[in-house]
């Protein structure tokens, strides 16, 4: 058998003799999170049938019509290729005045993203080193505990049980040397809670003394049920702003946000964006041009339903369930009734067909659940029913 007749027939064995082992691949980066909570309940998820779901995080409405036709004759007109890094001026130019005109910042960089998690990953990229420390509030979105590690950052979770408002004093206590950024999340993915103006003023002080960055989460703006109040007019030197589209106008697939900043920080982040995302979703940044230029696409029917149904969900579970009213987004997080953790009240839910999401996943403790009220009348009826009898026992 001669030299490349063998190398045919036998290929190179592997190592183990038995395979080739992947898993030897795979970086210690990636095998440090743990998403088994919550794709757990995805897994489960697929197996009902029928399920009441009550544990999805993005609005039950479709695409207003204008944003859509707008998409389509974007796509029509063959603005299908790449554009700038920092997005299309057409865009870019009227977002960075709306900042100026809601902040009072002079000069603010602005980066259009594919989606509000691309500005979360690309402002801590572009602003932390290893060992620095990130102050979150727990309960928090889930992508704040795993970003930071990526980078070799450390995520030091507040304890912000039983209310889920913004403490001063618990978050001055977790500073130390170390200590660089504090994500702030308002209205709040899981808990619903919106700081009012007197609890931003306080987190704004504490920044300014310990020279933190904000880095300000305001996707749920759209979604408040009193005035929503923002960190960034305060904090014109050491605050990044993220705005998005995925929830408001239930653009969720189509990947389009923003961030607006110190230029210093987002010009970092837009040269991180030219050798990761490369730019936002062309066809998308076209039709959020109908947000900016044409008649505005008036969204107060959605939130006006959405708030009626906080508003029946809080009322549905007072009697049985310890719940925080929340002031926005499309979440509560009550507790677990009883003594059972909420990993097992949720596995009971799932049991009897009721998809929520336990607090585990966003949290330090185990001892609350997410609840998504963003769907129909029916279905919440019918949830907020099982809930009850599944307190009971
Ligand atoms: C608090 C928060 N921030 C960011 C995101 C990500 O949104 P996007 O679709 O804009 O990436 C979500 C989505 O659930 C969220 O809840």
């Amino acid at each position: 058998m001669n030299q490349s007749t063998r190398a045919i027939k036998s290929p190179p064995q592997p190592d183990n003799g038995r395979g080739f082992d992947v898993a030897r691949l795979i970086a210690q980066r990636a095998l440090q999170i743990d998403a088994s909570g919550i794709r757990k309940v995805f897994d489960l998820a697929g197996t009902l049938k029928d399920p009441i779901n009550l544990s999805i995080g993005q609005p039950d409405f479709d695409v207003p019509e204008p944003i859509k036709q707008r998409a389509i004759e974007a796509i029509r007109e063959g603005k299908n290729r790449y554009t700038p890094t920092q997005g299309i001026g057409a865009l870019l130019e009227p977002l960075r005045r709306q900042v100026i005109d809601r902040t009072g910042w002079k000069d603010p960089g602005v980066l259009i993203l594919s989606g509000t998690s691309a500005g979360i990953m690309l402002a801590m990229f572009a602003t932390l080193d290893p060992g620095d420390e990130v102050l979150l509030l727990d309960p928090y979105f889930v992508m704040y505990q795993h970003l930071p590690r990526l980078i070799g950052a450390i995520p030091v979770p507040v304890d912000c049980y039983p209310d889920f408002r913004l403490h001063p004093e618990r978050i001055e206590a977790a500073v130390t040397r170390r200590t660089k950024m504090l994500v702030l999340c308002s209205p709040n993915n899981p808990t619903g809670i919106a700081f009012t103006a007197t609890e931003l003023r306080a987190a704004a002080d504490l920044a300014r003394r310990h020279r933190l960055l904000v880095l300000s989460d305001e996707i749920y703006d759209a979604f408040c049920y009193q005035p929503h109040e923002s960190i960034a007019p305060l904090l014109p030197e050491q605050c990044v702003l993220l705005k998005g589209y995925s929830k408001t106008y239930a653009m969720t697939g189509w990947r389009l946000g923003y961030a607006a900043g110190p230029k210093a920080i987002v010009e970092q982040m837009t040269k991180l964006q030219q050798y990761t995302f490369v730019c936002a979703p062309s066809p998308a940044q076209y039709a959020a041009l109908e947000l900016v230029h044409g008649h505005r696409v008036d969204m107060s029917g959605q939130i006006d339903a959405y708030r009626r149904k906080r508003d029946r969900v809080a009322e549905g579970l007072r009697e049985r369930f310890e719940i925080q009213p929340p002031g926005g987004a499309f979440y509560f997080f009550p507790k677990a009734p009883g003594k059972e953790s909420a990993t097992e009240f949720v596995a009971r839910a799932i049991a009897n067909n009721l998809l929520i999401i336990p607090g585990s996943v966003f949290s330090r403790r185990d001892t609350h659940f997410r609840l998504s009220y963003a769907t129909s009348d029916a279905m919440l009826e019918k949830g907020i029913a099982l809930l009850n009898r599944l307190a009971d026992g």
